[in-house]
């Protein structure tokens, strides 16, 4: 008897000694995920980081999932612990102005100055210099697109809206980002929406569920060959 017990908590410090080190300690990196082989959908939120952005990364960091922010100069400066988690979780960060203002009433070189000054605030904060520009309300016309040139950067529009900042509702953002995604969509969300934080958990499960993975702008626009100055997705009647 006693060596029965014996010899079983033997197996059993052998199965401690063979216990894998947690996953999340050392987890291999993952293949990237190839968007015209799968189903991919890219979740952006503009605006941030905003107080609930630490909440956000937290629910995509559960659940695998990656998204693009599009930031505001302003706010990385007051939140840059959000933006260095950011990057560090492997989110894709833009720049959408310092202060929000709409571009068609700026001066060539406060849009210039408005784009410059996020980029440094972002480099500071992240280490990294974003690679897109989203207009803030999607505005672009030509001179934008000259400017973004100047910086690299192709401009960033959506395919769908969740409305979150409209309808502050749990089930009608959760509704909304549900029938807009469909495969290669990029879908605009807003990080200082406390609902579209909340409404989150359900909205990544449900995505995944449908085999959606869930990936930065970078992963959707891949094969599109874009040139600074492009905007994606071409708005109606856009000639360059
Ligand atoms: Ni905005």
């Amino acid at each position: 008897m006693s060596r029965h017990i014996s010899s079983l908590l033997a197996i059993a410090a052998v199965c401690v000694t063979l216990t894998p080190a947690p996953a999340s300690a050392q987890a291999p990196k993952k293949a990237p995920v190839d968007c015209t082989q799968v189903k991919c959908v890219a979740l952006t939120f503009d605006d941030g980081p905003g107080k609930y952005a630490g909440t956000l990364l937290d629910t995509l960091k559960k659940y695998d999932a990656k998204a693009t922010f599009f930031l505001e100069g302003q706010y990385v400066k007051s939140r840059p612990q959000f933006v260095k988690r950011m990057a560090a979780e492997g989110h894709e960060l833009g720049n959408h102005s310092y202060k929000h203002p709409d571009f068609r009433t700026l001066e060539t070189w406060e849009i210039r100055a408005e784009i410059k000054k996020t980029q440094d605030e972002i480099k500071k904060a992240a280490g990294v210099e974003p690679k897109l520009l989203r207009p803030p309300y999607g505005m672009a016309d030509l001179t934008v697109s000259e400017i973004a040139t100047e910086f690299g950067m192709p401009i960033i529009l959506w395919t769908g809206g969740s409305e979150d900042w409209k309808t502050k509702n749990v089930e009608a953002i959760k509704k909304k980002t549900l029938e807009v995604a469909k495969p290669g969509s990029i879908i605009l969300m807003h990080d200082w929406v406390k609902q579209t934080v909340d409404a989150m958990p359900s909205i990544v499960k449900s995505l995944q569920k449908k085999g959606y993975h869930l990936v930065t702008v970078s992963d959707i626009v891949k094969n599109e060959n874009l040139q600074p100055g492009d905007v994606f997705p071409v708005p109606e009647g856009w000639e360059k």
